[in-house]
Formats: structure tokens, C-alpha cells, sequence
């Protein structure tokens, strides 16, 4: 996998972008992380990465490249993972209380609030602890 394409799209869509060293940490798909990617004419315009556990799942980011935003990709990349994983798994992310897009597709694809982690973030916001059981 290209790292700088990673690298590109993370400055590009989140303020809080993981750093170099972050993204090299769960790249190479140790410690039970794994990523999968959406290419659109062998680029990488989108990527969700997951820790997998034995029932439990943390979905540790995901995101769309800015110009292939709303265009059904985040929504169709999150079903296609959630479809991989065994009935009773739980999955389990933690998202900023302001990001409303993301909020959206996670409660519209059956994730529930379970928690809230004050200040949870470097700048300060909290973090809701959204979760789905896979049926
Ligand atoms: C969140 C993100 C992955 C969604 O991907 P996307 O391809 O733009 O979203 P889709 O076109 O698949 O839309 C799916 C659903 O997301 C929600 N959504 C997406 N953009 C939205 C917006 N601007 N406002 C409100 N809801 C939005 C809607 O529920 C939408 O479903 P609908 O169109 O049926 O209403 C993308 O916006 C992104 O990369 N954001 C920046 C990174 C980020 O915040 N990642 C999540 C970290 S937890």
C-alpha cells in the first residue's frame, strides 16, 4: 500500500490528522489491525481501519477522500466491512461529538450511543463510544 496516498487523504479530511508514525504503526497490519482500502483507478480514495479482537471490533478511523465525499462511498465501504465480520461480534469507535456526517452514517447503519468520553480528543472535544452487535 502506498503510505503517502494514506498520509494525503488523513491531512486532507481530518484537523487532527494522525501523524506519520501513527499511520505507520497500524499499516502494516499488526496487532490484529487491518485496513481496507477503496481505489478508484488504482488510487486510494478512501480507507477504514479496524482492530479485531476475538468478539470485539474497534473501528479505529475511516474516511473518504474530500472530492469522492457524498457520494455513497463511506456508507457502502462501512457496510462492506461490517458484512465481513461473524454474527455476535461487537464493534465499537469512538467519534468527535461535532462530526455530524459521521455521526449520521453510524446511526443510520444500526451503531447506538454507549458512551461519552469527556475531552476525549487533543483539542479539548469530547468523544461519543458508539456500538453495533453484527446480527
Ligand atoms: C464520514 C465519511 C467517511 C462519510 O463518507 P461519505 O462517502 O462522504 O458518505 P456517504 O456519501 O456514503 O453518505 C453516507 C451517510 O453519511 C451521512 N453523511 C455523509 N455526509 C454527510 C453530511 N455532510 N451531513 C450529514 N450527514 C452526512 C448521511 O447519513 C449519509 O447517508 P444519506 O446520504 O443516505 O443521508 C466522510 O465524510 C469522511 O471521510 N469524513 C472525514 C473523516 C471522518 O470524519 N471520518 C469518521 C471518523 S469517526
Amino acid at each position: 500500500m502506498d503510505f503517502l496516498e494514506f498520509d494525503g487523504i488523513e491531512h486532507r479530511v481530518f484537523e487532527d490528522a494522525w501523524s506519520r508514525e501513527e499511520l505507520a504503526a497500524v499499516l502494516p497490519g499488526i496487532n490484529g489491525i487491518n485496513t481496507w482500502v477503496v481505489e478508484l483507478n488504482s488510487h486510494i480514495v478512501g480507507y477504514l481501519m479496524a482492530q479485531e479482537g476475538a468478539d470485539v471490533v474497534h473501528l479505529l478511523n475511516l474516511a473518504i477522500d474530500l472530492p469522492w465525499q457524498h457520494r455513497g462511498l463511506g456508507k457502502k465501504l462501512l457496510n462492506f466491512y461490517l458484512d465481513t465480520l461473524p454474527k455476535d461480534s461487537e464493534v465499537n469507535l469512538e467519534v468527535k461529538r461535532s462530526n455530524w456526517p459521521a455521526i449520521h452514517l453510524y446511526i443510520n447503519e444500526g451503531f447506538t450511543e454507549s458512551n461519552i468520553l469527556p475531552r476525549y480528543y487533543a483539542d479539548g472535544e469530547d468523544a461519543l463510544v458508539l456500538k453495533k452487535e453484527i446480527c
